[in-house]
């Protein structure tokens, strides 16, 4: 039963599911014990490759890091590392299938895991967003090759002058377009929000299927670019020099301008904690999860480092700053790789397909989690009589998710993406020492080296990326996060089940999850 021992404010924000209680939630799915190590590692790979390589790198690299935007990969890979290490103590400790939200409301307590749930959104609802907006600039890029041409007010957010090639687009009369909103990204999230409606997700042997054309585009687009920059020394030299551009202030270049990148191109790496999500399908957990989740990590780093290594040798670093810079630098190589490129956004549009529905999925299932829990409305766990799935909350998620990406700017969902994403890890971290702390005698499958430097080098590394965001974003986070306190004290406190005694709320059984998540 739940711990209710009320101690004021403070014992009720702390208040906390145990262990039992929560693996008694999660044992009524009965799911069956499938994934090997591997089939863990493909699962994170199937997340985590997408908007944040084939579309954020060309920004990070243009406007902040120059070619030293491999530094700024590793620099994120080594953060998410550290927080891969908390994630997998976590998931080997609390053996129960749920998110970061989960391990919060079972190590910290309610009000942590109630700004948990917000932290998610950002990374999983928004996050959805900005892998939108990236299908849409591929999408618009390959139509234009067949000379389809959408209006070009209509491919960009709210209020932007349209930019291609780096110079203004101008109209008939020779003023600049202006952008109204993007509507392929709105479409695609409103598309893939009916397909979940409907129950329509991947299985394992898709997520396997589409790992495969990823990983495939890119080790091509890394073996093309690299043997042409060996071949044409003087196009890399030339690119490469200055490595690191000269700080210009306000995270352009330089170290600051790294650091900046760093917490761009972060978001490249969000979705390897899906992993843990598996806790109960692994089939051996203890050893399993640590291996998928470190593992889909040191394969997505090595290859996104050089990526961006051959990126910004065969094109120079300033004319990254695109929608499509897989495709641009692909176009450096002549128009004899014209062909290549029109395969590389195909797969790149098939890619961020699966991300967006993986997001998407990840989002509906976290606020069905907390409908259960009282901490949202109960219609957000009505479960959809024919399609057996939350239809109401997906239908929500889609359209958040939709207006987002139709209206605003990727790069300022990106970053918010990132800090919410950031945030979320430095709780991670934060919740294994405070387990070890409360429950030092808990059997661990898999510990944290170095305890507690790692887990502490982990949040002050989130904190320190998290500050080196630009400070719209910092001010419109710091708002976000006061409005889901506001609401917590408004609604959730007063609803939770868990303060009334009560256990989850019962919602008929949905399909199970081998056959039904995404990404298995
Ligand atoms: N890491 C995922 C991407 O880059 C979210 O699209």
């Amino acid at each position: 039963m739940a711990s209710t021992t009320q101690r004021g404010i403070l014992g009720r924000l702390l208040l906390r599911k145990s262990v039992e209680q929560v693996q008694r939630e999660t044992e009524t799915s009965q799911l069956k014990r499938t994934l090997g190590p591997w089939n863990l590692v493909f699962l994170g790979i199937g997340c985590i490759i997408g908007a944040g390589i084939f579309v954020r790198t060309g920004n990070a690299a243009a406007l902040h890091a120059g070619p030293a935007v491999l530094l700024a990969f590793l620099v994120a890979g080594v953060v998410c590392a550290l927080a891969g290490l908390c994630y997998a103590e976590l998931s080997s400790t609390l053996p129960v299938s749920g998110s970061a939200y989960t391990y919060s409301y079972t190590t910290i307590g309610e009000f942590a895991a109630w700004v948990m749930g917000a932290l998610l959104l950002l990374e999983y609802g928004l996050a959805a967003s900005v892998v939108a907006v990236g299908w849409s600039g591929y999408v618009v890029s390959l139509l234009g090759d067949y000379g389809l041409r959408i209006p070009p007010e209509l491919t960009g957010p709210m209020g932007h002058a349209l930019i291609r090639d780096g110079a203004p687009v101008l109209d008939a009369a020779g003023n600049p377009v202006t952008t109204i909103f993007n509507l392929p990204a709105f479409l695609v999230c409103a598309a893939l929000a009916i397909l979940l409606v409907i129950g329509v997700s991947e299985s394992a042997k898709v997520n396997n299927a589409i790992v495969a054309v990823k990983m495939t585009v890119i080790i091509a687009f890394i073996l093309v670019c690299g043997w042409y920059a060996i071949d044409n020394y003087d196009v890399l030299k030339a690119n490469w020099e200055p490595f690191v551009p000269p700080n210009e202030g306000e995270g352009r270049y330089g170290f600051d301008g790294i650091m900046r990148a760093a917490s761009i191109v972060f978001f490249a790496y969000i979705g390897f904690e899906a992993v843990s999500t598996a806790g109960q399908e692994a089939k051996n957990p203890k050893k399993d999860m640590p291996f998928g989740i470190i593992g889909s990590l040191l394969v997505c780093t090595i290859l996104y480092i050089l990526v961006s290594i051959v990126m910004t040798m065969v094109v120079n670093y300033k004319m990254l700053n695109v929608p499509d810079p897989v495709a641009v630098a692909v176009d450096a190589l002549g128009p004899s790789w014209a062909w290549f490129a029109k395969i590389i956004k195909i797969g790149a549009i098939i890619g961020l397909t699966s991300v967006v529905l993986v997001l998407m999925y990840g989002q509906t299932r976290i606020f069905y989690t907390m409908a259960r829990d009282g901490l949202l409305p109960s219609v957000f766990a009505k479960v959809h009589p024919k399609f057996r799935t939350p239809w109401v909350n997906t239908m929500l998620v889609g359209l958040i998710t939709a207006v987002a990406a139709a209206f605003f700017d990727i790069n300022f969902l990106g970053d918010a993406t990132s800090v919410g994403t950031l945030a979320a890890f430095a709780i991670v971290c934060i919740a294994v020492i405070w387990l070890r702390r409360t429950h030092p005698n808990l059997p661990r499958g898999f510990k944290v080296p170095l305890f507690p430097v790692l887990p502490i080098l982990g949040v002050a590394s989130c904190v320190y990326l998290i500050s080196s965001v630009e400070m719209k974003v910092l001010v419109f986070f710091g708002w976000y996060v006061l409005g889901a306190i506001v609401l917590y004290f408004v609604y959730g406190m007063h609803n939770s089940r868990l303060a009334k005694g009560q256990e989850q709320l019962d919602v008929p059984e949905m399909p199970e999850f081998p056959e039904d998540a995404p990404g298995r």
